[in-house]
């Protein structure tokens, strides 16, 4: 027997109960689900009279509340528990049914359950969704993944939900398979790298302009008007400003300094490896927060270990200088996060358009920022571009704030300041604008231990040096 709801949700944690609550809102009929009961029950009594739904206690109930084909949400945590859904659920589908993961899964478990629920005749969706709690109640970005047939009867549901910028939905069709997913990691992965640049901003302006965080949130807040304009940026103003009740200090400075992590941003660091594509700021930004968790070891070592002392530098153009490395080091890892996506949608045969992603985090999502606008723009002239920074605006761009990055790096050098992922993007910019770099003498290293060959400049083909003979070269291809 198929019920009347438009669309089911399992899951009413605050994720689930939020995006619940925006279906309903927009005029569409949920029926709600979890595993512990009482959780429905609160939920109905809490919001049941926001919307046309449907609480339920049992998955039966549940799949019988929805109308056919059966469109239905997860929303729990990643990893067994999607799994353990998905078992339960099966048997009480029928053919050609939907189930939409819009939870952090990974991406390759994304690709395997897709297969798993085909083989059942099971349509599966893995859907990224970002924006927090309050973007899945009011309007979050949404990647998804899947079947397009599928996408096809969820398309006007996640359309009402989605935040909005310039009348676009910040939703579209991401790909097949496990790329709505793929890319939602790689927005976590840019969302680490985002917040270690202002991190590292923070702690020079904390060591070597010698401000305090309620003077660092006026500059973060002021740097908002301008080409960073952006969510971290604009809350990173009111993290500073924030006074802590119990102190009366800033609240930043009695937070523990080790950042937690749920491993999106180790995913996306992994996956490059993989790939082959030097992803320096994500990376860093996952090394820096699990250097950041060896806090007893850093309180030995900081008794141990020399270094200059940041001596306050007064210069005027200290703050302008960090505000130019800030967003030269955010093309780069912007730079990066985009080419890995490339590299992935090739290896994958996704057909990623990359434009679409610039546009869908226009809105909605935790890295929403002006700028993506440039990149939409960018890949809307050359779809088919090797690396953002070789499109005119941000060429210009990182050209102009060179100078000043080069001082940044300089500086917080010598003065003993870790800026992994400033000083990263800016080796990473050095090295791509090489036509000839230094790999000619790891070649020769690798032939001389190992006989792996290398190519020649001036020749054809692959040749070895018999370096521990005679010393001559061979041609090793023919
Ligand atoms: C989002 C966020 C969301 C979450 C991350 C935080 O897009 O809404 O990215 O997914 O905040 O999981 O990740 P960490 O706990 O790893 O920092």
């Amino acid at each position: 027997m198929a019920g009347q709801s438009r669309i089911g949700v399992t899951g009413l944690a605050v994720m689930g109960a939020n995006l619940a609550r925006n279906i309903a809102s927009r005029g569409v009929s949920v029926a709600v689900h979890n595993r512990t009961g009482s959780k429905t029950t609160e939920f109905m009594s809490e919001f049941g009279g926001e919307g046309d739904f449907t609480g339920t206690q049992s998955l039966q109930e549940f799949v019988d509340a929805l109308e056919t084909p059966r469109r239905i949400i997860v929303m729990v945590k990643a990893g067994k528990p999607v799994d353990g859904v998905i078992a339960d659920l099966t048997p009480l589908l029928d053919k050609g049914d939907i189930i939409i993961d819009a939870g952090n899964s990974h991406f390759p478990d994304t690709v395997r359950r897709t297969a798993e629920c085909e083989a059942n005749g099971i349509r599966f969706m893995g859907v990224g969704v970002s924006g927090g709690e309050e973007g899945a109640l009011l309007g979050p970005s949404i990647m998804p993944g899947g079947d397009p047939e599928a996408y096809a009867e969820v398309k006007d549901v996640f359309e009402a939900i989605a935040a909005v910028v310039d009348g676009t939905p910040c939703v579209v069709h991401v790909g097949p398979g496990g790329a709505g997913h793929y890319v939602k990691m790689v927005h976590n992965g840019i969302e680490y790298a985002d917040m270690q640049l202002i991190v590292e901003a923070y702690d020079l302006l904390t060591q070597v302009a010698g401000l305090d965080a309620h003077a660092i949130g006026k500059i973060f807040e002021e740097w908002n008007s301008g080409d960073l304009e952006s969510f971290l940026i604009e809350i990173t103003g009111k993290v500073l400003a924030k006074v802590d009740e119990k102190t009366g200090g800033p609240l930043v400075d009695v937070i523990v300094d080790q950042a937690g992590q749920k491993g999106t941003g180790t995913w996306t660091a992994i996956d490059a490896l993989g790939l082959g594509i030097p992803l320096t700021g994500i990376t860093e930004a996952v090394f820096a927060r699990g250097l950041s968790a060896l806090r007893a070891e850093r309180a030995a070592a900081a008794k141990t270990l020399t270094g200059p002392t940041p001596a306050t530098k007064v210069d005027e153009r200290l703050v302008d200088d960090i505000r130019e490395a800030l967003y030269a080091s955010k093309v780069v890892a912007y730079a990066q996060g985009f080419a890995q996506m490339r590299a992935a949608s090739v290896q994958n045969g996704w057909d990623l358009k990359l434009g679409e992603m610039a546009t869908i985090w226009r809105g909605g999502c935790i890295i929403r920022a002006q700028f993506l606008n440039r990149i939409r723009d960018a890949y809307a002239e050359h779809p088919d571009l090797d690396n953002l920074l070789m499109v005119p605006y941000f060429t210009e761009a990182v050209a102009n704030a060179q100078d000043a990055w080069r001082r940044v790096v300089v500086t917080a050098t010598e003065q003993g300041v870790a800026i992994p992922a400033f000083s990263s993007s800016l080796s990473y910019y050095d090295g791509y604008r090489r036509e000839r770099g230094p790999a000619n003498l790891i070649q020769g290293l690798r032939d001389f231990f190992g006989a792996h060959t290398y190519q020649r400049t001036d020749a054809e083909g692959a040749f070895h040096t018999r370096w521990a003979q005679d010393g001559t070269e061979v041609r090793t291809d023919g």
